[in-house]
Parts: structure tokens; sequence; C-alpha cells
């Protein structure tokens, strides 16, 4: 299956899918990485693996970004878009040619922890102050709102309670990349139906 991803940050997620194909563990091509940030992690990842990859923002495109994210997926025949770690919204024409087709993951074990203004520390933060026993991350298809599309598979981890948001941070971070591919694995296999 063609892959394509869409990302924002360091892009550590991204690497653990490019890595598991590259071993075979996942039956996929990355085919493309696109950014809203011309500095992103993710971004020089794609390019050290000989990923194309494309600075594509509201900056860079305008009111068309959408169009060139769409057109930019379709180019490099993308089949499963994956959001890991994309700040933006994806804009009406992305979601309605790839729509039960883009997956995102999520830090926290929604439907809570979810929407605006949750991402990165902020997530693991409202997890701690809530008194949470457990926390997790969390694949779910997207649709226009945040953090909303229909929860496809979970995974848990304790909360401790000498835990930092950045202890939690990373120990929800090093179970994303397994699970990520493992969830990938079972999209791209049938046990996870899209719709
Ligand atoms: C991950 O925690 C992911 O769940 C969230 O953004 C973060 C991206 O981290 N959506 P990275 O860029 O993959 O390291």
């Amino acid at each position: 299956m063609n892959l394509g991803f869409l990302a924002s940050g360091r892009g550590s997620n991204l690497q653990a899918v490019i890595d598991a194909c590259k071993r075979g563990r996942l039956c996929a091509t990355p085919r493309v990485v696109i950014s809203n940030n011309s500095a992103s992690g993710a971004l020089e990842k794609a390019r050290q693996e000989g990923i194309p990859a494309y600075h594509l923002s509201s900056h860079t495109h305008g009111e068309g970004l959408d169009e060139a994210i769409l057109k930019t997926l379709q180019r490099h025949e993308v089949e499963l878009v994956v959001l890991v770690g994309y700040m933006k919204k994806l804009g009406p024409r992305t979601l309605a040619a790839y729509r039960n087709r883009i997956v995102n993951i999520h830090p926290a074990l929604l439907p809570k922890f979810g929407g605006q203004g949750m991402y990165g520390i902020n997530v693991h933060k409202a997890v701690i102050e809530a008194g949470e026993r457990e926390s997790g991350a969390t694949i779910h298809l997207v649709d226009e709102e945040y953090d909303h599309g229909a929860i496809l598979a979970q995974t848990r981890v304790p909360v401790l309670p000498d835990d930092t948001p950045q202890t939690l941070a990373q120990r929800v971070l090093e179970r994303e990349h397994a699970f990520l591919v493992e969830t990938l694995g079972k999209i791209i296999s049938g046990e996870i139906r899209l719709d």
C-alpha cells in the first residue's frame, strides 16, 4: 500500500513507519511526506531517506493549499494518508477525496484529552492534572474536527504517581512507534476495516 504522510514536527513516528517498511515489517511504501513547517524534522528525515518531501502551507499556497495537498498525494499515488503530528486541519477537497483513508495518531485515550489546543505537552499536563491512572495513544479516522473521527485502535500505558508531563510524554511516545506500525499493519491486512 502506498502511504503519504503529513507532519509538522520531529517526525519520530514517521521514522518508525519508514523503518518498518524498510525491514519488511510493513507491506507498504512511503511515497511522500508533506509538512507545513519547512524546518520540521519530518521533512529532513524524508529527504535523508530519499522520499519526496514537500513544504506546503498557507504561506506557500494560500487559498490553494487544500488543492496543492490533494494533488501532491494523488501525484504520488497515495492510497492511505497518515497524519503523524500534523498540527493543521485538512481542507474539504482532501477530506472528500480520501474519505475514510486518512488516519491520525493522538497521544492520549480519546475521546478524552483531544480537540483544539490538545497537542504536545498540553495533552500530558491535562492527563496528570485530571488525576488519570492510565493514558496511551489512539489511532482514528480523520474528519473535519480535531481528534474526532471513528476510533480504530488504542494502546494504554500507566500514569505513575511521580510522573511529570515530560516523563509521561516519553512513555507514551515510545509506545506510539510500535503501536502505529502494528495498527497500520492491521489496516493493510484488512484486520482493521476503514469503512
Ligand atoms: C505524537 O505524539 C503524535 O501522537 C502526535 O504528535 C506527536 C508527533 O511526534 N499527533 P513525532 O513528530 O512523530 O515525533
